[in-house]
């Protein structure tokens, strides 16, 4: 189905350290925790493995470092079919993520950069050549790198999804005219300063991130609310798939992959949302990051 599909993704590229405590620590507080665990992610690495896992062709544009979680990371890209030929090597200290996870499957994560904020933005315009079909994008990596990437793949022709984590503020104003623009709660409350738990609030902070980024799709994700697609006339929402959570941990980064290729493919923002609240749902039934992305096989048969 998305075999077809050409995508490059730049973004970031962490070993994650998962620790599970059924309540977290206050401030000052010491809590014993139930398990831990490495695992592979960063919302770059993560979304690639999205879109591979659902068949399309990756190309990963990053950066690590020459450690053993770096070549552990690529060795897990490559067998996942993701090209990482543009993924350079030469960082100081590959990036890493501490993930705490409650009792709820409710996260908290401190992200360590090291070499995702050395990607150079040059080489990384380089990795988007004329036949690449999709480009998808984070903010865990340096604005300059976000926004060059996207420029060029705006006057490419090529569709471009910019994925709006982690919350952060962000000059969207140097960026217009992207297809898809998608944060999630905490997301569009930094980029718009309007925390999106009403239906007025939700309009109102879709049409600040309209009138910033001139994107033809405003896309929120609203966690267990499911979705709301804003094309500048309508806003709609898409309610979610009921399913046990267990971490939600890279949920949106399964929904903005699975989003991204449905849309490359048929051009509904509709079904494409709808798609990526099926993937996130599976994704949130899993532990881990890169490891409970879902194949094409399990999506249909959710
Ligand atoms: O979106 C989830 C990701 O955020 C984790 O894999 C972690 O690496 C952080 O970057």
């Amino acid at each position: 189905m998305y075999k077809d599909i050409k995508a490059a993704v730049v973004g970031s590229i962490n070993m994650d350290f998962i620790l599970k405590a059924e309540k977290l620590p206050e401030i000052h507080e010491n809590v014993l925790g139930s398990t831990y665990g490495y695992a592979n992610g960063g919302k770059g690495a993560n979304q690639a493995t999205a879109l591979a896992r659902l068949g399309a062709q990756v190309k990963m544009i990053g950066k690590v470092a020459d450690d053993d979680n770096g070549k552990s990371l690529i060795a897990n890209l490559k067998a996942n079919n993701i090209d990482t030929t543009c993924v350079a090597t030469d960082g100081s200290q590959t990036g890493l993520a501490a993930i705490l996870i409650d009792g709820e499957g409710r996260n908290r994560i401190i992200v360590y950069e090291g070499a995702n904020a050395e990607i150079d933005p040059k080489k990384a315009c380089e990795g988007i050549t004329t036949d690449t079909e999709l480009l998808l994008i984070q903010f865990e990596t340096r604005e300059d790198v976000v926004i060059e990437c996207v420029n060029k793949a705006i006057e490419m022709g090529i569709t471009t999804v910019i994925d709006c984590g982690p919350a952060k503020s962000f000059s969207l104003e140097r960026m217009q005219g992207a297809t898809i623009l998608s944060p999630n709660e905490s997301e569009t409350k930094a980029l718009t300063g309007i925390y999106p738990d009403t239906d007025e609030n939700i309009l109102k902070a879709s049409e600040i991130l309209m009138e910033r980024s001139r994107a033809k799709y405003i896309v929120l994700k609203l966690g267990e609310r499911g979705c709301t697609v804003w094309d500048g006339e309508t806003i709609k929402a898409l309610p979610p798939y009921k399913t046990q959570v267990r971490d939600t941990t890279a949920a949106g980064d399964c929904f903005t992959g699975a989003m991204a290729l449905e849309y490359v493919r048929c051009g509904d923002i509709y079904k494409a949302c709808e798609l990526g609240n099926k993937a996130g749902a599976i994704a949130v039934s899993r532990v881990g990051a890169q490891d409970s992305m879902p194949t094409i096989e399990e999506l249909d048969n959710f």
